[in-house]
């Protein structure tokens, strides 16, 4: 595969990259539209100008995630500001996977209002820069900067906006298979974005995060919890459902610390399931017969008091033990609990 010429420069703190055209990624449709006879970034011959630069603040990125740090930096031709994200490669002398190429290209071509917009790739040295638009933080930043609960029509929007975004790549064949509240950016007006798409299928997960910080399982569906090798859609609508109670609440609804932990939690609330909730379950691999057996307990008063009989009925469809009784995130568009918003204008 064509080595890109893209180079990156080091000048004081300030990181520069060098964009000349990759053959992958300019083919797109995307790049296609951005270019435009005044833009000399996209033109061929074109001696190669710096594209972004870094902003720094002291001591601060915007994130470490499971891939590697994200930075805020300036597009230098549009004067944008961007995210940008560093992907560590487990091999970095072996350049970039072809596979992880063309999962690159497909996510550039997933636009879509409900998800983070992937603008531009750069690569160097085994090294990959994406490039996306810039959203002010994630949902769990911003819960944790509400003093009180948030409004419980923003909960809504941002509930909808979710399930609109993933619909839309579920549709695709795009999972997710990560979605938790850091992977998801809000704006100051409202909107909410998924972040982190698709990644999961194009990088291996490297098997210790950046940070240390353990891998979350809080937002883990029981059929992986129970040993299941098949990643499927359904995963990502349970991950819905406990985001939509850590919002209402600002309390994540199953927070384990080891995969028995987390399987017991979801046992405490829901109840054991069992053959005839859910056909199938005493025969995956991690099925153990000697589960204790708890019965099905109410969700928190803060959730209850917060959210209406529709919401409620929405919740146990999302977190419904079958994967194939969960509502999918096209159904859940029409629920009768997002009856009141104003869906088109969010
Ligand atoms: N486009 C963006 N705009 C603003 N902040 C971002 C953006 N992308 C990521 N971040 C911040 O960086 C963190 C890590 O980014 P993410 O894409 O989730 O990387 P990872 O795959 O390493 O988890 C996010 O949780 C978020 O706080
Ligand atoms: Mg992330």
């Amino acid at each position: 595969m064509d080595r890109a010429q893209n180079k990156v420069f080091h000048v004081g703190t300030a990181l520069f990259l060098f964009h000349d055209r990759h053959p992958l990624f300019s083919t797109s449709q995307k790049t296609q539209q951005l270019s435009s006879p005044s833009s000399p970034r996209r033109r061929d011959k074109t001696p190669p100008n710096p594209s972004y630069q870094k902003i720094e603040k002291p001591g601060s990125n915007l994130g470490e995630g499971t891939y590697g740090v994200v930075y805020k930096a300036r597009d230098l031709h549009t004067n944008e500001i961007v995210a940008l994200k560093r992907i560590r490669l487990e091999v970095e002398d072996e350049g970039i996977p072809s596979t992880a190429l063309r999962e690159i290209s497909l996510l550039r071509e997933l636009t879509h209002e409900n998800i983070v917009d992937l603008k531009d790739c750069v690569q160097q040295d085994g090294k990959l820069y994406l490039v996306f638009e810039f959203l002010d933080r994630d949902l769990k930043k911003a819960l944790e900067s509400y003093n009180g609960l948030l409004d419980p029509m923003l909960v809504k929007s941002y509930l909808f906006q979710m399930c609109r975004g993933l619909a839309f790549c579920h549709a695709r064949g795009v999972m997710h298979r990560d979605l938790k509240p850091q992977n998801l950016l809000v704006s100051r007006d409202g909107v909410l974005k998924l972040a982190d798409f698709g990644l999961a299928r194009a990088f291996c997960p490297p098997i210790r995060p950046l940070t240390h910080e353990v891998v979350t399982l809080w937002y883990r569906p029981p059929e992986i919890l129970l040993g299941s090798q098949t990643y499927a859609p359904p995963m990502d609508v349970w991950a819905i459902g406990t985001i939509f109670v850590e919002m209402v609440t600002k309390r994540p609804l199953f927070p384990g610390d080891s995969e028995i932990d987390e399987i017991y939690k979801i046992f405490r609330q829901l109840g054991t399931p069992n053959e005839v909730v859910w056909p199938g379950c005493t025969a995956l691999p991690d099925w153990n017969p000697a589960f204790p057996i708890w019965y099905r307990s109410s969700f928190c008063k803060v959730f209850l008091d917060n959210v209406d009989d529709n919401g409620l009925d929405l919740l146990e469809r999302f977190l419904a033990f079958s994967p194939k009784d969960r509502i999918t995130a096209k159904d859940s568009l029409n629920h009768p609990y997002f009856d009141d918003l104003d869906k088109e204008n969010i």
